[in-house]
């Protein structure tokens, strides 16, 4: 689950009497038409929120700048613009002169919502892939052992580099287009054919891709999800741990530059402007309105489900080659137009409910919708989108290199 609320406190309340709670609500309910009146202390939210120049300073620089710098460091700069659960970057690189180093920075984590670290490792999976692509396109050779030390040694991987042809490729090009999409999908189907050329399974035969796309699996599906999201919102800890990596002002975007921002969440740029305007609505209110976005726009628009599944799902190096898996396919969809949305709500539920030892309700519903023995890793969305995502912030190479 991710979604957006924000600190009570952050902000003075403008002259008005509105509020980003009100607007949440009116959005939730299917939009309205807002009056914002007040001046200075909407004055200050312009500042404090940078409602006027969104996705800008340093906190989103990473985005212009992973191109031009060569060799292994500008491999990194292609790594850290990978999705990771809520943001989190949980990744570290050793840069030596052969290779990279990757590890895992393990406080970065989302708590309940992630008990097993199944989404972290997976983040850590799909910036090595964003890494390996970067190699060849920089005639960088990648050898990739994962895991090199064992499953409880420091590293999670190694890439081993040497010289080669510069070896750009198609996905490479979608690296700084791709972004998780909250907004509206278009009513348009993908064809079969379409969503199968996504998925290069190359190096990952623990994991499989199932498509959920016909109507009565895809109604089976958007109920879950539904129902997951407002379980996570019932279940207090989870919530609060989700609330814990959401920025709600400017000044803490460029000071972490990392977590979830509203300007991730799908928003068209007025109702985007207007919301950061607005004072801080409460982690109560962020949650009713994710849940009525998951309702009313994740699942209402969601042309097919992906869910990539394994019969060895506890298995880091699964999960790793999972994660590599999942940013080939959302960067081939970036290539070709697609809109991709990561939903993991149910996993969320599933692990939740093993490690509270909580009678298991999602898996056994999940199950029903996969092929008898395949367990479900990851979940996501896909659509033509109604408007472009926006990026996120990211801390720049040169933070995370040990
Ligand atoms: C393993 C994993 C799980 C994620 N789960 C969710 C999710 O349940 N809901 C959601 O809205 N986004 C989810 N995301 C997307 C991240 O929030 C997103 O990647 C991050 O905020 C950075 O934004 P970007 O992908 O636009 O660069 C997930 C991403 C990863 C890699």
């Amino acid at each position: 689950m991710q979604t957006v609320s924000n600190d009570p406190v952050a902000a003075p309340r403008p002259a008005g009497g509105f509020s980003r709670r009100r607007l949440l609500k009116l959005l939730g309910a299917g939009g309205a038409t807002v009056v914002v009146a007040g001046t200075g202390a909407l004055s200050y939210r312009v500042y404090d929120t940078a409602a006027l120049g969104p996705g800008r300073g340093d906190a989103y620089d990473p985005w212009q700048h992973w191109r031009e710098t060569p060799g292994l460091l500008g491999a990194v700069g292609a790594a850290v613009l990978a999705p990771s659960p809520h943001n989190t970057q949980p990744w570290g690189f050793g840069i030596r002169a052969d290779g990279v180093d990757v590890y895992v920075d393990a406080a970065r984590d989302t708590g309940t919502v992630d008990p097993f670290h199944r989404e972290q490792h997976v983040g850590i999976g799909c910036a090595l892939e964003n890494l390996v692509l970067a190699c060849r396109a920089r005639g960088l050779l990648p050898t990739v052992t994962l895991l090199p030390d064992g499953p409880a040694g420091p590293r999670i991987a190694e890439v081993a580099v040497r010289p080669g042809p510069p070896a750009p490729s198609p996905l490479y090009d979608a690296i700084g287009d791709r972004h998780t999409n909250r907004g509206p999908f278009e009513a348009t189907a993908i064809e079969p054919e379409t969503l199968n050329e996504l998925a290069d399974r190359t190096g990952a035969d623990d994991v499989e891709v199932r498509w959920i796309a016909d109507p009565a699996p895809r109604a089976a599906m958007s109920r879950l999800l539904i129902d997951a999201a407002a379980a996570l919102c019932d279940d207090d800890q989870q919530s609060r741990d989700n609330f814990a990596w959401f920025r709600g002002t400017n000044d803490d975007i460029q000071r972490y530059r990392d977590g979830l921002t509203l300007g991730g969440q799908g928003f068209g740029p007025l109702m985007l402007a207007i919301a950061k305007l607005l004072p801080a609505s409460s982690r109560a209110d962020g949650d009713q309105f994710w849940l009525k976005q998951t309702t009313t726009v994740h699942t209402a628009t969601a042309a097919a489900y992906g869910v990539l599944t394994s019969r060895t799902p506890d298995d880091r190096a699964t999960q790793l080659t999972a994660g590599r898996l999942l940013e080939r396919i959302h960067l081939a969809a970036t290539g070709r137009g697609i809109a991709l949305h990561h939903m993991n709500q149910v996993t969320e539920r599933i692990d939740r409910e093993r490690s509270t030892g909580a009678a298991p309700a999602f898996g056994p519903r999940f199950a029903e919708l996969l092929p008898r023995g395949e367990q479900p890793l990851l979940t996501f969305r896909v659509g033509y989108p109604v408007r472009a995502a926006a990026p996120s912030p990211r801390r720049a190479a040169a933070q995370v290199v040990r």
